[in-house]
């Protein structure tokens, strides 16, 4: 025993507190690691037993020590136990923003537009507060929940139903009979602010875990290993949607919303239908002026076209609905001193100044440095180091400095640096462009360093255990530093001394995990790789695009490189296609053509298979197709025909050639037309159009 076990609690200094709790926290990790993961255990039960109450007694004594690694955090679940991972049926979606009035009659005009209504009509839209908790997807099959699952990325959320059945909100059984076989229920789990209070105040008192705003709360409570510690914590849920329903009894959105009441879910009792945009903006505002006075933080309002055969023709872009948006309730201020501005490097190399700042709390979160995005916007600011200054934070929206309120006599002015401060690059400004970037490329440790955060990120491989901060310290000891460095960390890790197991902050089960998540990534959909690579403007949207149109990473490779030549047939099959502008074309030639990237990828390649894309779930009479529209449309906007060929497999593209399958014409249509049928491609009126989009 050491000599700080024998101290009794109360005659312990702080600093001796902290000391002994950092060691216990190693301690018992390391013997919860033997005991779950290897079933080797070095000390008995008892042992073990005493060091949980030495720990807990310290924490009660000392409560503003508690580690974020605690073991009594833990108590009672085994670490390597995790959620099981659940694909949602349907893609949990999340939502544009809007910050004015203006964005909301711009939303609104969009929507017209795309519909193919006149400027005058009326769509009705609901609108509701938008809840700061997390959102959850609740399965019931014949009236009885089966899965709840968080959100995850979108795609793939955890099992989380054990701890989702504490919830008292949520039905366990549907009430009445007409609920449809299958219905999946999604909303926001919260925590009222009453409770978080009640829970924060008992559990000060008790050394628990003090949480840092109700959203942490609801986020931790939901995503505990421990189901005895969620019952424990006060949760609330919203139902605000559904994912796959069938058979589907839903016309409107408020009507659904009717129903999931009946059937027992808590709806908010704010949820309006608005038919103009006056009406949205008196309650928006009713909604603001209510916001202090509920139990509940909420970030904005929602709102959702209210027809659903309205919903379903706007479909998604990208991750967003068409048919609804977030009106966000304004940035929060605060002022603060702004003490120095250092210069980011991010993985295209653009050099960012970031004000670091005198920390200071804005809307529930401590703030304590800000964007001043470029060169330009610290000239337009005026700003000074020194200077006191307003930072914003509008939602989850990086905070920015807005405004210099005034200059301290000894602030001092801050001159952009003309090379990369970590490479020593030169750094440009190229043309128009506000963005100074660091020439190095992939000399630039921080460009490298960057990417390969990029890599990880969770829509790229998404390697679980693996965030930011290990890919940082694994660059940092020279383990990692391409990405296909990661496939070869275990075989790396075998002549490492010491091993990784033996670093600080690592123990054999979390090794054991990582490994195994790295070999879960071996087999990634071309999309997921595409964006991975972090190629400038190839964002997750246009990776889809490119997989989707090319439907090999080796067919697309070839094309691209061939596409260097910017006369031949390659080139203009990337342009042609509906999205791809010259721009983006020519980062992806330039990117392939640099022989450190191709190498990059080839490594990769021989560590990681690339899965082809799939056209469609299902096949369409024109999957695989490619499309070209021409002329005016009457009865469907062009945007709509085209987001509706793209939802059924088919690629839309600018121009005619012999690699189109059906052109769709209508009246005006001029050249396109004509070269059509100079090629013998099939050619429809938009009623054939209409009726092919409807089969
Ligand atoms: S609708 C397809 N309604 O906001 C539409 N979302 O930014 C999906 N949220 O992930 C969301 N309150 O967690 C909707 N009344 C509400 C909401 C709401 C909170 C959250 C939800 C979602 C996020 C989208």
């Amino acid at each position: 025993m050491s000599k700080s076990d024998k101290t009794s609690v109360s005659d312990l200094t702080p600093a001796a507190a902290r000391e002994e709790l950092k060691a216990l926290a190693k301690k018992m990790a390391h013997h919860d690691a033997l005991y779950h993961g290897d079933d080797s255990p070095e000390i008995s039960d008892a042992e073990y037993d005493a060091l949980k109450r030495r720990n807990e007694n310290i924490e009660a004594h000392f409560p503003e020590l508690v580690r974020a690694d605690s073991p009594s955090k833990k108590v009672g679940a085994p670490p390597s136990e995790k959620f099981k991972k659940v694909t949602h049926s349907l893609p949990m979606l999340s939502l544009a923003n809007a910050f004015s009035d203006q964005d909301v009659a711009d939303f609104l005009d969009r929507v017209r537009r795309f519909l193919g209504l006149d400027e005058g009509d009326e769509v009705a839209l609901t609108a509701e507060p938008k809840i700061d908790g997390l959102s959850a997807s609740l399965r019931y099959e014949k009236g009885k929940l089966k899965v709840a699952a968080t959100r995850g990325d979108g795609q793939v959320g955890e099992d989380v139903t054990r701890n989702l059945l504490t919830v008292p909100d949520i039905p366990k059984t549907l009430k009445g009979n007409d609920w449809p076989d299958v219905l999946e229920v999604r909303g926001e789990v919260f925590m009222r602010k009453s409770d978080f209070l009640t829970l924060n105040k008992n559990n000060q008192a008790a050394g628990k875990q003090v949480f840092a705003n109700p959203r942490n709360a609801a986020a931790g409570s939901v995503r505990q290993l421990d189901t005895e510690i969620t019952k424990g914590r006060p949760l609330s849920f919203y139902a605000y949607g559904w994912g796959e329903v069938i058979p589907n009894p839903f016309e409107t959105q408020e009507g659904a919303m009717a129903m999931l009441k009946s059937w027992g879910f808590s709806i908010n009792d704010k949820l309006k239908i608005c038919n103009n945009i006056k009406e949205l903006e008196e309650l928006y505002r009713d909604i603001e002026n209510a916001r202090s006075s509920l139990d509940y933080d909420i970030d904005g309002v929602v709102l959702k076209v209210n027809r659903l055969d309205y919903q379903g023709r706007l479909g998604q872009v990208s991750r967003a609905p068409r048919w609804a948006i977030a009106r966000k309730f304004p940035a929060e201020k605060a002022t603060t001193t702004l003490k120095a501005i250092e210069i980011q490097v991010g993985r295209t190399g653009a050099l960012t100044p970031v004000a670091k700042l005198e920390p200071v709390t804005v809307g529930g979160v401590t703030v304590a440095s800000a964007s001043l995005h470029n060169a330009d916007e610290i000239e337009r600011l005026g700003v000074r180091i020194g200077d006191t200054v307003i930072i914003e934070r509008a939602g989850d929206v990086i905070p920015k400095v807005v405004e210099v309120i005034s200059h301290q006599d000894n602030s001092k002015a801050f001159e952009f640096p003309g090379a990369c401060p970590a490479c020593g690059s030169l750094a440009v400004r190229e043309g128009e462009d506000v963005v100074t970037r660091c020439t190095g490329g992939l000399i630039c440790p921080a460009q490298r360093k960057e990417r390969l955060r990029h890599f990880v990120s969770r829509t790229a491989f998404d390697i679980e255990g693996l965030g930011e901060k290990q890919v940082a310290a694994f660059f940092d000891k020279d383990l990692v530093h391409s990405p296909a460095d990661i496939f070869k960390l275990e075989a790396a890790n075998e002549n490492l001394d010491p091993k990784i197991q033996d670093w600080e902050g690592w123990g054999e089960l979390s090794v054991k995990n990582l490994f195994e998540a790295i070999n879960e990534r071996r087999v990634i959909s071309f999309e997921r790789f595409l964006f991975a690579l972090g190629i400038r403007h190839i964002g997750d949207s246009n990776a889809k695009l490119l997989a989707r149109t090319y439907g090999t990473f080796d067919n697309f490779q070839t094309a691209v490189e061939a596409a260097g030549d910017e006369t031949g047939e390659a080139y203009q099959e990337l342009l042609n296609i509906d999205g791809i502008g010259p721009k983006v074309a020519e980062t992806l030639v330039d990117f392939f053509r640099e022989d450190h990237n191709r190498v990059v990828v080839k490594d990769l390649l021989g560590e990681v298979r690339v899965k082809a894309a799939k056209a469609n779930k299902n096949s369409t009479p024109i999957s695989g197709h490619t499309i070209v529209f021409t002329g005016t449309m009457e009865k469907m906007s062009r945007q709509e025909a085209k987001a509706k060929a793209e939802s059924m497999g088919a690629k839309v593209s600018g121009s005619v050639s012999v690699k189109t399958d059906l052109v769709v014409a209508g009246p005006g249509a001029g050249s396109k037309l004509k070269k059509a049928s100079e090629l013998g491609v099939k050619v429809i009126d938009e009623d054939a159009w209409i009726e092919l989009a409807n089969s």
